[in-house]
């Protein structure tokens, strides 16, 4: 199999057309248990992450918000209470699972943002039609992240805003500790929880399979965010991209 046509799929090399499938039947099997999940892995740490990233985008009343990846709807409800009425939030996803378990959390907490099944790859929406871009915890899951990013470049506008949250490479001495979690505390859990050990395992795989800091932040760049910082958060656990389109 070349390279052109292989991919990661956590540690396992899949083709690149079978990737997209095997990252739907995760989201598939986890989406009842996924918002549960997410507060036990973390400690609810998840929650203080996000927020300091709809914070640090700085995204502001009557802003037109696009939220990919967007799941169970997290960001999407964060951006909602920050553009207010007279802005538009766009919850999106490729896995109808996922956004459906968001769209019913959004209508419970009486927030209207519309929800659209769509590929980060290959975006139905205008060239420059967004003042912010956010994907959380998802780009890591994405076949071509290059060309997903290009995507997040061209909806927004001139100046506007990318957000990318992810998980990112851990400071070297407590890699150890974090890859003993990883790998013998999240398959359990998720076995526990979700009656689904595999889908935790690759959580942990595709974590280590993702570009770090430094090599996301220069993906960034040659998508056309001619600014990018980024912030680490726990030791680099996790970490903030924020890109300015030029
Ligand atoms: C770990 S969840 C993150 C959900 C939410 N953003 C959060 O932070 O809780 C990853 C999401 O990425 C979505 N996803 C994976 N590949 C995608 C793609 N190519 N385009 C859009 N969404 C994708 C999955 O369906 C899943 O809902």
């Amino acid at each position: 199999m070349s390279s052109e046509e292989s991919t990661h799929f956590g540690f396992e090399t899949v083709a690149s057309s079978d990737k997209a499938r095997k990252v739907r039947g995760v989201f598939d099997a986890v989406a009842g248990k996924y918002d549960l999940m997410n507060d036990l892995m973390s400690l609810g740490l998840h929650r203080v992450w996000k927020a300091y990233a709809v914070a640090a985008a700085q995204v502001r009343e009557g802003d037109r918000v696009l939220d990919i990846a967007a799941g169970t709807g997290d960001l999407t409800l964060a951006f909602a209470r920050r553009v207010g009425a007279t802005g538009l939030v766009l919850h999106s996803d490729i896995n109808e699972a996922m956004l459906r378990r968001g769209r019913d959390r959004l209508l419970d907490a009486g927030v209207l943002a519309p929800s659209l099944l769509a590929d980060a790859q290959a975006l139905p929406l205008s060239d420059a039609s967004f003042d912010v871009v956010g994907v959380a915890f998802g780009l890591r899951n994405m076949t071509d992240k290059a060309k997903a990013l290009a995507e997040m470049a061209r909806v927004l506008k001139p100046g506007g805003r990318l957000l990318v949250l992810e998980f990112s490479r851990i400071a070297a001495p407590l890699a150890p500790v974090y890859d003993w979690y990883s790998f013998n505390v999240l398959p359990r859990l998720g076995q526990w929880i979700a009656g689904d050990a595999a889908s935790y395992r690759y959580l942990a795989e595709s974590i280590r399979m993702h570009p770090d800091q430094a090599t996301l932040k220069a993906m960034m760049k040659a998508a056309g965010f001619g600014h990018v910082d980024v912030h680490e958060l726990a030791a680099g656990v996790v970490a903030l991209h924020l890109g300015v389109r030029c």
